[in-house]
């Protein structure tokens, strides 16, 4: 009851069971326990360093600490529901398994400060797992790409078959797209990094504390410089959710795709029966129910950042109660891009392209027109009257029923006379897509640069990922002894 909370000598009756309940973020922040006692004891290592604590009571706090730290390996802490945050938790839990000394704890610091630092622990962490996902989708991309650079399929714009393209340039769009979430979420890694503990309430302490040291303990870049800020915003938080909104209406319009591409009026692609399933009434169905909730999953990830704007926008400096609403959008946005985007790995790995059905449907809709109106430009004849006799001849075919490929020369020769023999070597749309060589473009030669230059970085990334990891690594070996 509130008669535990940590507070609670300032009042003489008990709080409202009901308000317990809506006060409370037990519920959500529980998630947050291998931090609070990761910070709690790099903070009493700092107190006993700087002499703050004498030595006896910070060994005590800190095996105490240690020992909730194994009962969590072990599944066996206990948390208890009628506290009101998992700070509460931890410091009551200590103060029952130590005795008095666990009240010693929270010298020279506040909850404001711990649930920032704890919070920024969490995303950090999430952050670097939602980075190796994305790398594995985009391996996965390459990975195709590789073995699709002669494969053609229509490119669109508007949804309209626009110019043909290899299937690998298409895939390396999306690669790239991706390259971009990862890197962003890199960037948002390094404002995310940095450590509010010892901010204290608002204003800082009058102890002699060693921020650095804490900071240095807990694997953060450096301490935060202002104690009103570090207890105040949530930037990080929202920054998080917002690289996490993008990645997700990337992988939300990529699942559109393998939606349409499996479709019976496409039959691009399909899909793998690992990623599929039926319908109960239709025997013949095959739904791609996985890229679907992809789909449908990006809107809440949307809506969780809106909702966290939204809570911040009216708030005066510093700490505010309405910030702990801050948790839950922001853990179930990383949550769910972090699940999206393993799925997507799933099932872009396991599809199937039907080659000839893209081939097939590249060779509609008069896709080499612009290939024709490029000939005529080289031929001398400035590209807006190029474009009217293209324009001319592709009206011809359509009453005609025939493509611009099929056309004779005396035909081609009817729209400009500068059309020769040689047209017939610029039209079939192999060479369309071989010929659109330029830095980007979809030839394979180009396509080819675009795969080393994105594995290149995707190998940095990777580095980079795997020594983050690795220092935190290092730090708690180092705060668990
Ligand atoms: N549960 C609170 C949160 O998540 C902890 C901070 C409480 N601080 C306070 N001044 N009431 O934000």
């Amino acid at each position: 009851m509130s008669k535990k909370a940590l507070w609670s000598g300032r009042f003489d009756g008990d709080m409202d069971d009901s308000v317990l309940e809506f006060t409370s973020s037990l519920n959500i922040d529980r998630k947050l326990v291998f931090y609070d006692i990761m910070g709690s004891l790099a903070h009493v290592i700092m107190l006993r360093d700087r002499k703050i604590l004498e030595e006896e009571d910070s060994e005590e706090i800190i095996k105490g600490l240690r020992t909730l730290l194994s009962e969590l390996h072990d599944n066996e802490l206990v948390i208890d529901s009628d506290l009101e945050d998992i700070h509460t938790n931890i410091e009551v839990s200590l103060t029952e398994l130590i005795g008095p000394a666990g009240g010693k704890l929270h010298t020279g610091r506040s909850r404001n400060d711990q649930v920032a630092t704890d919070l920024r622990m969490y995303v950090r962490d999430a952050v670097l797992e939602v980075v190796n996902s994305v790398n594995l989708l985009i391996k996965v991309l390459v990975d195709i790409a590789q073995n699709t650079q002669r494969m053609i399929m229509p490119g669109f714009t508007h949804m309209q078959h626009a110019q043909p393209v290899s299937v690998a340039q298409h895939m390396m769009a999306h690669s790239f797209r991706l390259s971009r979430d990862a890197d962003r979420f890199m960037d948002a890694f390094e404002r995310i990094n940095v450590c509010p503990l010892g901010s204290a309430a608002l204003a800082g302490t009058t102890y002699p504390i060693d921020r650095k040291l804490t900071s240095d303990l807990l694997g953060f870049r450096r301490p935060t410089e202002n104690s009103a800020d570090s207890v105040s915003d949530r930037d990080f938080v929202i920054e998080a959710a917002f690289c996490s909104s993008l990645l997700a209406v990337h992988l939300s319009s990529m699942a559109e795709e393998l939606v349409l591409w499996s479709s019976q009026e496409f039959g691009f692609i399909e899909m793998d029966d690992l990623c599929t399933t039926g319908s109960s009434i239709m025997p013949q169905k095959k739904n791609p129910d996985v890229a679907e909730l992809i789909r449908g999953r990006s809107g809440g990830v949307i809506g969780d950042l809106v909702s966290l704007l939204t809570m911040m926008k009216g708030l005066p400096l510093t700490y505010n109660r309405d910030m702990q609403l801050d948790k839950e959008p922001v853990m179930r946005s990383l949550d769910t891009v972090l699940q999206c985007t393993n799925m997507m790995s799933k099932i872009v790995a396991a599809m199937r392209f039907n080659e000839d059905t893209m081939l097939n449907s590249a060779s509609k809709g008069y896709i080499n027109a612009t290939d024709l109106a490029d000939y005529l430009v080289a031929k001398g004849l400035p590209f807006r009257e190029a474009h009217g006799v293209v324009a001319s001849a592709v009206r011809y075919c359509i009453l005609e029923d025939r493509g611009l490929e099929e056309l004779t020369l005396s035909e081609m020769k009817g729209f400009s006379d500068m059309i020769e023999k040689d047209v017939f070597g610029i039209l079939p749309i192999e060479e369309c897509v071989e010929r659109r060589n330029s830095f980007g473009g979809t030839s394979s030669q180009s396509v080819d640069v675009q795969i080393f230059e994105s594995l290149n970085s995707l190998m940095e990334r990777e580095d980079r990922v795997r020594q983050e990891i690795s220092l935190l690594d290092e730090c708690w070996d180092e705060l668990t002894g």
